[in-house]
This record gives structure tokens, C-alpha cells and sequence, in this order.
């Protein structure tokens, strides 16, 4: 995770981020800290990046890279306001001993590449259309091992797969069909039948912006829906707050890079 400590909408790469709506950053840190505590009292071992001056979008430290298996495949971000953020993941897991893969092909990491560790074997489930571009898909199966299943996202609203989709537990999924083409869509009901799947207002709420444990589903405190959702097929909700890295168009997942050894 990243600190919002320079976090600040100043530019607009997605819908969500409204330069007239003023942040409040200090509120953004709380909030952000309420997370890290949530995960640390889950019995999580939370990771910090050093945020950087210039780089506001760097809260948001699941587009950074994206782990399976021990190696990690960089990111190359789409925007050249967040392409310098590559580097300081890059530095962090380097400095730490994983095995790194750099990219030659346009991708944000874990804002668009999710993995079910339990279905088929190991599946990758990867977005495309608005960030990542297709032929990082093939790449990050080369480097990862693993078969990518890619997925076309059709609503700028839903501009990276974590937004849309998420990993309730190591076998199966949440996400909102509208956010996908229509083949799309008939990919995901045959790969996951029993898929938790979620609605307009639980996407607009960041609700499948998530991290799941198995059991515990950490997500937007705006999605009561979706947290109604999750509880019926068998989960626990754990809601957190995080009104203000919304403004900048994302939510819990999106502060979190998870490390798979
Ligand atoms: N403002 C950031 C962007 O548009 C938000 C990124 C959200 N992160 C995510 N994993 N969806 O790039």
C-alpha cells in the first residue's frame, strides 16, 4: 500500500475524477489508515511504498504490478501522468528479491489482471479496452505461466477490470456483467456459473472494487447491496470508508497490490 499524502485530483484520465470537486486529503489519509488497520487486523502483513511529490495517482498501488506465483510482471501505464510510478514498484520489488519481469506492452497492473488461484488450475482473468492493451495479455501469460483469459470492458465507467470483477475466494468471482461485451459476459457464465454477480448500483457504489481473504470481502462502505449480496452466498462483509480516493475513481482494491508467493 501507498500513503495519499500527495493525493489530489489534478487531472482527469477517468470519469470519476471531477477537477472541480474539492479533496480532502487529510481525510483521505485517515481513511486510507482506517484500511491498512482493517487488513493488519485481519492478519495481513501490510507493505509500504514511500509515496512521491508529483504523483498523485500513487495511492492507488494495485495498477503498480501484478504478482503470481512469486514473479511479478511490471506495469506500463497508459498515461503519461502516471507512467514514473512503474519505477518506484519496480524498486520495491527488486529491493525485496522477487523475480521481475519488465513490460514491454501497455498495462496497469492489478487494476486490470485478477487471479483465481483455485479455478482451472490457476486462472488469470485479464482487462481490456480503455487501459490495457490486448497484447499484454499474451505477454503477462509468457511471463506468468498462467492462461489469461481476456475480457473486454465496454464502459468507461468501469475503466480497469478491478472495478468490475473481483476474487471472492480462490475459486470463484464477483462482477458486474454490464461492464463486459456480450462475449465477454458468455465467457464469464461458462468459467464461473457461480459467480456472485452484481448490479449497476453496486459497481457505481466501487462495490467489486474489493479484497477477499475467503471469507472476509473488504469493500466499499457505499455498497450495501452488494455487501447484502456477498453475506447471502456465505461471506462476511467488512466495510470501510473511503469517500475521497473515490474522487479520484477508485476504492479499496485499488490500494492494494497483493503479493502471491
Ligand atoms: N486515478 C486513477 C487512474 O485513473 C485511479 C486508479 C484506480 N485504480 C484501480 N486499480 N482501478 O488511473
Amino acid at each position: 500500500m501507498c500513503s495519499p499524502e500527495h493525493f489530489a485530483v489534478e487531472y482527469a484520465i477517468n470519469p470519476w475524477m471531477d477537477l472541480t470537486t474539492p479533496v480532502d486529503r487529510e481525510l483521505a489519509v485517515k481513511q486510507w489508515d482506517r484500511l491498512r488497520e482493517t487488513l493488519v487486523g485481519l492478519g495481513h502483513e501490510v507493505h509500504l511504498l514511500a509515496p512521491e511529490p508529483g504523483l498523485p495517482d500513487m495511492v492507488y498501488a494495485a495498477n503498480g504490478a501484478f504478482v503470481v506465483d512469486g514473479t511479478v510482471y511490471g506495469a506500463r501505464f497508459k498515461h503519461e501522468q502516471r507512467a514514473a510510478e512503474a519505477a518506484a514498484h519496480r524498486a520495491f520489488y527488486e529491493a525485496q528479491g522477487w523475480r521481475f519481469i519488465a513490460p514491454n506492452e501497455t498495462n496497469e497492473g492489478e487494476g486490470d489482471f485478477a487471479y483465481v488461484p483455485e479455478a482451472h488450475g490457476g486462472l488469470i482473468l485479464a482487462g481490456h479496452g480503455f487501459r490495457t492493451e490486448l497484447p499484454a495479455h499474451a505477454e503477462a501469460q509468457e511471463a506468468l505461466g498462467r492462461p489469461v483469459v481476456s475480457l473486454r470492458l465496454v464502459d468507461p465507467r468501469f475503466y480497469h477490470l478491478d472495478v468490475a470483477l473481483a476474487a471472492v475466494d480462490d475459486a470463484n468471482i464477483v462482477y458486474f456483467p454490464g461492464a463486459f461485451s456480450t462475449a465477454s459476459q458468455r465467457v464469464l457464465a461458462q468459467l464461473f456459473p457461480d459467480a456472485v454477480v452484481a448490479d449497476d448500483a453496486d459497481a457505481i457504489a466501487f462495490g467489486l472494487n474489493l479484497v477477499s481473504d475467503g471469507r472476509n470481502v473488504v469493500l466499499n462502505s457505499e455498497a450495501v447491496g452488494l455487501a447484502e449480496k456477498l453475506e447471502a452466498a456465505g461471506y462476511h462483509p467488512v466495510p470501510v470508508e473511503l469517500t475521497e480516493l473515490k474522487k479520484g475513481g477508485g476504492s479499496v482494491k485499488c490500494c492494494i497490490a497483493e503479493l502471491r508467493h
